[in-house]
């Protein structure tokens, strides 16, 4: 029998999730997320002892778990803090206890930058801004809360999607954040996104550090102007030890490691060190010719930045994923699955999945242990 419960986030449950703790990995209905946590725990700790080398903070990004119990394991391997996409993020992990956040979108409406204004009564939570206007806006939210908002300067490095122009355009706006009453400048953060795929190696390195030299060249004019440059904030998954390990950078926000993806692993060729620990557990629901259906489609995956592969079946390719259906082929020679087999999908991308899901389960010795609710799921504002 299924249970439904109440759910405060979002209506109903299909069924309440804890109850699945204990439970074997074969007796999981599915289509369902499985964190392996033995590896989970492994990438937590590589991420945090990498910035430990480097002496470099971490700041992981929780957009691809949106997930307080995640936020709170980081803080506990020594995150100084996590990194949100959404005033609505923020408020969540606030409302579970993280107290120190940087919200890493400029926010341009009153309600929004009021909403970051009164987050700092109970946590400090670090707004952004590439423009004078956002500034403004935010430091008159600021000044009617009778609060101070800790800021840093959002600088393009190369992605050319937010952030000021390195150099002077990135000093200007410091200066308005500087000069403003309510705020106070912390420094700058740049993502440096559009290195992740770059090959050879040697041309995302270089492509890596030129974008770092820009964002510290900017750090380097904005306290040659008298202010503070004191936190230097960058980094992905995709380009983390390439990042860390620049000269200047005193923040690290590569999240989406702890999961570790396709994407990641084939396209970005990120380190084995970090384990594959995010997988969706499906069911063959139809087995025709060369063809195998499984009963997980775009409504539980996402092929859209990198496809989902089949873990250990090499004899597998995704031919295309519709609402509810995975659909593979058998390659030539291979004997693929029969219907009702389980098959392990690693996600192509963790961000692009999670958000479609209620929760995932992490299992150890093939057991449920913990249900890691997916709470962020659906704050989009
Ligand atoms: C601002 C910012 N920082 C960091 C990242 C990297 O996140 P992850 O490590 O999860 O790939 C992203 C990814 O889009 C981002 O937008």
């Amino acid at each position: 029998m299924t249970d439904y419960i109440p759910n405060r986030h979002r209506g109903l449950y299909p069924l309440d999730p804890s109850g699945l703790i204990g439970r074997a990995r074969e007796e999981l209905e599915t289509p369902v997320l499985v964190v392996d946590l033995d590896v989970f725990e492994a990438n937590i700790e590589c991420l945090a002892a990498f910035c430990r080398t480097h002496q470099t903070a971490w700041r992981p990004h929780s957009k691809a778990n949106k997930c307080p119990e995640i936020a709170r394991r980081q803080l506990a391997a020594g995150a100084c803090g996590i990194t949100c996409a959404k005033a609505s993020e923020a408020e969540l992990m606030v409302n579970a206890g993280i107290d120190d956040i940087l919200l890493a979108n400029q926010l341009t409406d009153t309600a929004r930058q009021q909403r970051l204004a009164q987050l700092q009564r109970r946590a400090r939570v670090i707004g952004v801004c590439d423009d004078e206007i956002a500034v403004a806006g935010l430091a008159a939210a600021a000044h009617h809360a009778g609060v101070t908002v800790p800021v840093l300067v959002d600088v393009d490095v190369g992605l050319e999607r937010t952030g000021t122009a390195p150099g002077a355009e990135g000093v200007a706006v410091a200066r308005a954040i500087d000069r403003a009453e309510g705020l106070e400048l912390l420094g700058l953060m740049g993502y440096e996104g559009h290195v992740l795929n770059m090959t050879p190696p040697a041309a995302k390195v270089a492509a890596c550090v030129e974008a770092m030299d820009q964002l510290v060249m900017t750090r380097d004019a904005i306290a040659a102007a008298g202010m503070c440059a004191d936190v230097v904030s960058a980094g992905g998954t995709g380009s983390f030890e390439i990042t860390a390990a620049h000269e200047g950078i005193t923040e690290l926000q590569a999240g989406g490691g702890i999961f570790m993806d396709a994407m990641y692993r084939d396209a970005f060729h990120v380190t084995e060190d970090l384990g594959l620990a995010l997988t969706c557990l499906t069911t063959v629901t139809s087995r025709k010719r060369d063809r195998v259906v499984v009963d997980a489609g775009f409504k539980t995956l996402s092929a859209f930045h990198h496809p989902p592969r089949a873990l250990g079946r090499d004899d597998l390719e995704l031919q295309y994923l519709s609402a509810e259906h995975g659909v593979f082929a058998v390659q030539p020679g291979g004997d693929g699955p029969r219907l009702g087999d389980r098959l392990e999908l690693l996600v192509g991308y963790s961000d692009s999945t999670t958000f479609m899901h209620d929760f995932m389960v992490g299992t150890r010795n093939g057991r449920v242990e913990t249900v890691f609710e997916i709470a962020g799921r659906g704050l989009l504002v």
